[in-house]
C-alpha cells in the first residue's frame, strides 16, 4: 500500500496498520513452539556446507503453515549468518502454477535482473546453479500450496529441483519445504520423489485451539494499536469465534474488523461487542443453540432477550430481575443469585452473550453490562417462549 494511505483510520486505536498485512511476519510464532522444533530436526547440521534439509508441512486453512515457513526461514538465515549463506525463496504456486513460472521466480530470487523469458527449463535451472555457485549460497526453496504446480506437473520440477546436484560435482545446493493443504500431499508423489523428499519430514499443523487464537489476536493488538485499547472481552470472543474452524487468518480479520468499527465511531475502546462474526463466513451463533440449554438457563436469556430488543445493553443485577420476574410469569420458582450468575457465565461461553465489567462498581463489585451482537435478541426470544407456552 501507498504509505500515505496507511494513515486512514490511524487515530484512537490503530498506531500501526502493518501488522495486518497479509505478508506481515510476526517476531515470533504464538503456540507453535514444538512444530518449530520439530521443523528444525529436519535441518540438522545444515550450517555445513553440502548439507540440505527437506520437509512437507501440511495443514488446514490458517494453521500458519505459511508463516511458519517464513519465520523459520528468517530465523534459519540469521542463525546461520557469518557460516552459510542462506538465499531465501518463497514461490506461492498457486500465483505460479507452471513449473516455468516457479523456476522464474526461483532465478530471481537469485538475481533480481533474471530476464523473464526465452528459456527452457534446464536452462533456468542452469542458471540457478550457476548463481548458487556464484554466490556460494545454499537456497531455502519453499513451494507453497505445492499441489496446484503437481496438479500441473505431476512433481517433474521438484524431482529435478531434489536432482539438482547430480553429476555437478557439488553437494547439498537445495533445502526444499513443500507446503499444502492437502494431508495427503505426500501420496501424489511417484516414490522416488517420496524416498528423496523422507517419509519422516512430514510436519502436521492442526487447527488452532482458542487459547492459541487469542494468544495470537493479542499479539496483533500489541503490535498494532495503543496500549490497552482493546478490551480482554474482546479477544476472548474473538477466540471463540474463531476456534471453530482454528483459522488464525479468521481471527485477525475479527480483530481488525473490530478495530476499524470503533475507529470509525471515533472511540478508544474495542470492546466484546464491538467484535462481529464474519459476514462473509458461517455465522456463529445458531438460534439453534438455544434448543441444547437447560430451562433455567433459558428463562435468563429470556429475560436479557426481552431487554435488549429495546437497549443496547443491560446489566447483572437488572438481568437477574428481568430473569425473576420471567420465572414469575411461567410460574416456576427463581434460583439463587449464585445459580444465576453461573447460568450468565455459561451463555457467555457460548457465545450467546457478551458481559462486561462495568467501571463504576456499584453496590455489588461486579456489576456486568450483558450485551448481544451475534445474534437478534427478538429471534431467539420467540424460540425460547414456544418451549415454555
Ligand atoms: N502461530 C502464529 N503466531 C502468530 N501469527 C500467526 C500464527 N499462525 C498464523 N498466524 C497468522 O495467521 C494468518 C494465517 O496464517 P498463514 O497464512 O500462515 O496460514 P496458512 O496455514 O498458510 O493458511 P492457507 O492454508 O490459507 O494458506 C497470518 O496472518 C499469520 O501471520
Ligand atoms: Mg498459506
Amino acid at each position: 500500500m501507498v504509505e500515505y494511505l496507511n494513515r486512514i483510520g490511524a487515530g484512537k486505536v490503530l498506531l500501526d496498520r502493518t501488522p495486518f498485512s497479509f505478508d506481515w511476519t510476526p517476531p515470533a510464532l504464538v503456540g507453535r513452539d514444538e512444530e518449530l522444533r520439530g521443523l528444525a530436526s529436519m535441518f540438522v547440521g545444515i550450517e555445513h556446507r553440502g548439507v540440505s534439509g527437506r520437509a512437507v508441512i501440511t495443514g488446514p486453512v490458517g494453521s500458519g503453515k505459511t508463516v511458519m515457513t517464513r519465520r523459520f526461514g528468517e530465523d534459519l538465515q540469521r542463525a546461520l549468518d557469518g557460516r552459510r549463506k542462506l538465499v531465501l525463496a518463497h514461490v506461492n504456486c498457486r500465483n505460479h502454477p507452471t513449473a516455468s513460472q516457479v523456476l522464474q521466480e526461483i532465478a530471481r530470487s537469485l538475481d533480481s535482473g533474471h530476464p523473464e523469458r526465452g528459456f527452457s527449463s534446464s536452462e533456468v535451472i542452469q542458471s540457478i546453479r550457476r548463481n548458487l555457485g556464484s554466490q556460494d549460497a545454499h537456497l531455502l526453496l519453499v513451494l507453497d500450496e505445492v499441489d496446484v504446480l503437481i496438479r500441473n506437473d505431476k512433481g517433474d520440477l521438484i524431482y529435478k529441483l531434489l536432482r539438482i546436484d547430480e553429476g555437478q560435482n557439488r553437494q547439498g545446493s537445495v533445502s526444499m519445504i513443500l507446503v499444502s493443504q492437502d494431508t495427503s500431499l505426500i501420496k501424489l508423489f511417484e516414490p522416488a520423489i517420496i524416498s528423496r523428499l523422507g517419509e519422516s519430514n512430514m510436519l502436521t499443523l492442526r487447527g488452532y485451539g482458542e487459547k492459541a487464537l487469542i494468544d495470537i489476536a493479542k499479539q496483533r493488538y500489541e503490535e498494532a494499536c495503543r496500549p490497552g485499547s482493546v478490551d480482554d472481552g474482546a479477544l476472548a470472543k474473538i477466540g471463540r469465534f474463531a476456534s471453530e474452524s482454528g483459522d488464525a487468518r479468521l481471527a485477525i480479520e475479527l480483530l481488525e474488523a473490530a478495530i476499524i468499527r470503533v475507529e470509525k465511531d471515533g472511540r478508544g475502546d474495542v470492546l466484546a461487542e464491538d467484535v462481529h462474526p464474519s459476514t462473509l463466513r458461517a455465522a456463529s451463533v445458531e438460534p439453534s443453540q438455544v434448543d441444547e440449554l437447560g430451562d433455567h438457563q433459558k428463562l435468563v436469556l429470556l429475560g436479557i432477550c426481552r431487554r435488549l430488543k429495546k437497549a443496547d445493553a443491560v446489566s447483572s443485577g437488572d438481568a437477574q430481575k428481568l430473569y425473576n420476574l420471567v420465572c414469575e410469569e411461567f410460574t416456576i420458582k427463581p434460583r439463587s443469585y449464585t445459580t444465576f450468575w453461573k447460568h450468565l457465565k455459561t451463555l457467555e461461553k457460548i457465545g450467546l452473550i457478551e458481559t462486561r465489567t462495568a467501571n463504576a462498581s456499584v453496590g455489588r463489585g461486579r456489576t456486568q453490562h450483558i450485551t448481544m451482537t451475534n445474534t437478534q435478541p427478538a429471534l431467539l426470544e420467540n424460540r425460547i417462549e414456544k418451549d415454555f407456552l
